[in-house]
């Protein structure tokens, strides 16, 4: 397994692999079985995987964690070797935006930002838009793989590969949990043992609504105002959001129709957990 910080070496690589296809996994580290996950759907469909571990200041608030943001290298790159990761990208801030920082050119998707995360996160989504079309631009993979776990970034990355012409095909993968339905997070680290317990919540009211919309509750009302009641009642618990969005077009739905996402982003203690599940066709 390779192992690169630099993008001219990157790049010199990339050129050497033009018969091969390439699978690409960008990720911020601190490796889990969700990134795993995305690894080894990879290594299914490609020749050659390359995972890319870099913190991006750029998706960072100012009152974020990016200080914080848990990592450990030497754990990554041994999780990597043992899924039959062919290179890993590390770059530094300085070597990814080497011509300033904050960049002159950046990407920004109109509409699809303004709701969920992209509401509470101002920027947020423009510095995940500009680091992974860099990234795209350096690794130029066939395919990339994003955990639907992440699901306004994942809608967000389709769309510019679509109106930018990217040659790419974007492949969602399904949100890993730990058996008590927790999603995987590297920011999970940060909870400390009863705040686990509370952050049990955040699949809780998801699945409470679809149990709502089962049992035929469409009033998008009485389904968000129950569901924020249920977070109140919950230790160590707040909500940012909840919301219930157009799949296609992340707005607000106005009735229980068609293709939607029920997500949401909660606070337990200090740390900021996010959550969705897709429903209907
Ligand atoms: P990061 O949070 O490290 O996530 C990297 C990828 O792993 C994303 O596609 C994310 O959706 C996926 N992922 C995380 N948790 C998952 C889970 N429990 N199940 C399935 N997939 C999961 O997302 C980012 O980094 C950054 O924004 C990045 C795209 C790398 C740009 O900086």
């Amino acid at each position: 397994m390779l192992i690169i910080n630099s993008t001219k070496a990157l790049q010199k690589w990339r050129l050497e692999q033009d018969n091969k296809t390439i699978g690409f996994v960008p990720t911020m580290g601190y490796l889990h079985d969700g990134h795993m996950s995305l690894i080894k759907t990879a290594k299914l469909q490609t020749d050659l995987v390359v995972v890319s571990i870099f913190v991006n200041p750029l998706q960072f608030g100012a009152n974020e964690d990016l200080d914080n943001y848990p990592q450990n290298l030497e754990n990554d790159i041994s999780i990597c070797k043992s899924h039959g990761v062919d290179l890993i990208f590390t770059p530094n801030a300085n070597e990814i935006y080497s011509n300033g920082y904050p960049p002159k050119t950046t990407v920004h998707v109109e509409l699809l930002g303004d709701h969920l995360c992209g509401a509470k996160r101002t920027g947020h989504f423009d510095g995940v838009c500009t680091v992974v079309t860099k990234l795209f631009n350096l690794v130029r993979p066939n395919m990339a793989f994003f955990g639907q776990k992440d699901i306004q970034q994942l809608r967000i990355i389709e769309t510019i590969v679509k109106e930018l012409n990217m040659p790419i095909d974007i492949i969602p993968c399904k949100t890993q949990r730990t058996h008590d339905g927790l999603a995987l997070s590297s920011r999970n680290s940060y909870l400390s043992v009863a705040e686990e317990r509370s952050a049990l919540i955040v699949p809780n009211v998801l699945n409470h609504l679809v149990s709502l919309i089962k049992k035929g509750e469409t009033d998008i009302n009485t389904l968000i105002t129950d569901g924020i009641s249920l977070i109140r009642k919950t230790p160590n618990a707040k909500a940012d959001y909840l919301e219930i969005v157009d799949y296609d077009t992340l707005q607000p739905v106005h009735t229980i129709n068609g293709k939607i996402i029920i997500a949401t982003a909660i606070f337990i203690g200090s740390t900021r957990l996010i959550d969705n599940i897709i429903w209907g066709d």
